[in-house]
């Protein structure tokens, strides 16, 4: 897959990654890939309304997820919002088991890398790790740089950061060739920089 999605989009809350994610990739992109967009702060279904997406599925707990995905969700929107740590687990194993492409979408990604959840964390890093040449496309949404552990952010393609103001975090921006922390750090809402990794 030569034009393969894996980033991470981090910023300060209310500087606009939601917007950005829905408004710029997710209306814009090609094909007819399914997305499967893992909110634990149930609000996704507000952001794409705004948008003027339609055709997505909410499920608004593991229930619902399990027993609409059974019946299949071609090549939909698929907004889940878990209620447990148990149904990141499911929604990963299912994206694991996809032999389809699929783009995983994962909000407050802080909550599932946190590396003393081993096993949700092992499993996001093999979808990371092995997503080209499996067909998995992956965006993390989370509000700090240092949310997305380094052996993680190392297999991203690219770090969308819209404001940051973590004195650790902007010197990894520094780090990683950003056009310097110093303006993400002024960064107005709806501002953001793209960094190649
Ligand atoms: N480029 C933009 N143009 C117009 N409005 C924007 C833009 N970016 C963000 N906004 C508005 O700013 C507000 C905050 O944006 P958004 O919800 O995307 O923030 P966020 O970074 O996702 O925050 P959180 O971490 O709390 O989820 C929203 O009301 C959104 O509509
Ligand atoms: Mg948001």
């Amino acid at each position: 897959m030569s034009d393969w999605i894996c980033n991470a989009i981090v910023g300060k809350s209310g500087y606009g990654k939601s917007y950005y994610f829905v408004n710029e990739m997710l209306k814009k992109r090609t094909g007819n890939m399914p997305v499967l967009i893992i909110d634990k702060k149930a609000e996704y279904h507000e952001q794409l309304e705004a948008a003027k997406i339609n055709d997505y599925m909410l499920c608004k707990d593991e229930s619902e997820f399990i027993s609409k995905i059974r019946k299949g969700f071609k090549n939909k929107i698929v907004l889940f919002y878990p209620k447990k740590s148990v149904g990141y687990w499911i929604a990963l194993d299912l994206i694991i088991s996809m032999s389809r492409p699929v783009w995983l979408v994962l909000e407050e990604a802080h909550t599932v890398v946190k590396r003393t959840d081993k096993e949700s964390y092992g499993k996001l890093f093999d979808i990371v790790r092995f997503g080209r040449s499996r067909n998995k496309n992956i965006t993390l949404i989370s509000q700090r740089l240092s949310d997305i552990p380094p052996d993680i952010r190392t297999q991203m393609r690219q770090i969308i950061t819209f404001k940051q103001t973590y004195k650790s975090d902007l010197k990894t921006l520094d780090e990683l060739g950003s056009v310097g922390s110093k303006k993400v750090f002024d960064f107005d809402v709806g501002e953001y920089e793209i960094i190649n990794v």
